[in-house]
């Protein structure tokens, strides 16, 4: 049975952006933040996930995730963005212990709940996993394995890459016009760099262009996985690249216990919304693409170099220049992915893939046969 690629539909429509919530971002394990956020005993970080409010703490048990609203009046439990502070709903100041228990019931007589009712009421609390220093939630109350979305190879690698992420971290946070997929799209395709990015980016590698240079079969590739239809594994559409970069070491690098050997860019895509790279080992940067509605998407970036030998070195003007140049970089971007999704429409034809699109079509397979349910 022959398949095709995704239509513009599936960036624009509600019903569609309803299904992403329920059967994507309702099941699978997405980032949240990382465990540096939360070293200390009720220190926490709150955020939106695919549009639900998060709670991330650090509790007497670990670190615990929960749903950011009290089961009194649904209040958010923790109302700034990060601190430090026990689980106390500031509305009526009920409190909740290290599993998200209720632990306290100031003026308890005006409720009036049995000791049944009272045993009952608690925080709704997620799946949370550690990869290295890495945090995922999961939505679902029986997730996944993580091992299922991301294989076991992968797994480590995030794991000691992340072992390297610094404590001290810049982050960014801004509201794009266009749908979350065209950003997890546009990073898998290293063709626009040249284009998009010519001052900016594509100046820093040495070989942006990876060339294919066999003739081209009968059918393509393309054609080969629409023709055979088939879903590819969940795992397979999270995977790491490398690309040569510039031999030059940064005056920072031998202030950090940097990552790796080679003068490289690494990447590791995480579907579904996550691109998360290294420049040369020296510094990190996490993009995550967080959809708000069908044609709005909250741009994370977070930024840290490699750990610091010294925690004493302060690199607040160092994060501040490199953020500065990445968000540089994403404004090209956006222009162009604003655009897209602007004249998306009735009107539009299918997308038109070539064979180094390959990832990309893949996504669009098992989107269709596990979002979509074709
Ligand atoms: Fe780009």
């Amino acid at each position: 049975m022959t398949r095709h690629a995704l239509d513009v539909e599936h960036y624009i429509s509600p019903e569609t952006f309803a299904l992403e919530r329920e059967k994507l971002f309702g099941k699978l394990w997405t980032f949240v933040g990382f465990s540096s956020m939360v070293r200390e005993r009720n220190q926490f970080f709150t955020r939106k996930v695919a549009g639900v409010p998060i709670l991330i703490q650090r509790t007497t048990a670990g670190i615990r995730a929960f749903i950011n609203e009290c089961p009194h009046r649904l209040s958010a439990i923790q109302t700034v963005a990060e601190g430090n502070r026990p689980l106390i709903c500031p509305y009526h100041a009920w409190s909740f212990g290290a599993e998200g228990e209720l632990h306290g019931l100031p003026n308890h007589g005006l409720y009036q709940f049995t000791a049944q009712e009272r045993e009952k009421i608690c925080l709704h609390k997620l799946h949370v996993e550690e990869v290295g220093q890495l945090l995922f939630v999961n939505f679902s109350a029986e997730p996944v394995p993580l091992r299922e979305q991301f294989s076991d190879d992968y797994l480590e690698q995030l794991r000691e890459a992340s072992s390297c992420l610094d404590t001290q971290i810049i982050y960014s946070c801004h509201r794009v016009r266009y749908n979350w997929k065209l950003n997890m799209e546009n990073v898998k395709d290293y063709n626009h760099v040249p284009f998009v990015h010519p001052k900016t980016f594509s100046p820093v590698m040495t070989a942006p262009i990876k060339t294919i240079n066999s003739e081209p079969q009968t059918p393509s590739l393309i054609m080969q996985l629409l023709q055979q239809g088939a879903a590819p594994a969940l795992s397979q559409l999270s995977y790491p690249t490398k690309a040569p970069i510039q031999p030059y070491k940064s005056w920072f690098a031998s202030l950090c216990e940097t990552y790796g050997e080679e003068h490289a860019y690494y990447n590791w895509f995480m579907y579904p919304n996550v691109n998360f790279c290294s420049v040369r080992g020296e510094h990190f940067l996490l993009q995550q693409y967080d959809p708000v509605s069908p044609g709005e998407t909250d741009y994370h970036l977070w930024m840290m170099t490699a750990r610091r030998k010294d925690v004493r070195t302060d690199f607040t003007a160092l994060l501040s220049t490199l953020i500065r140049g990445e968000r540089a970089v994403i404004a090209e971007d956006t222009v162009i992915l604003e655009r897209l999704q602007d004249g998306f429409g009735k009107h539009s034809r299918r997308f038109t893939h070539g064979d180094y699109e390959a990832h990309l079509v893949q996504q669009h397979l098992w989107y269709r046969a596990n979002v979509l349910g074709d």
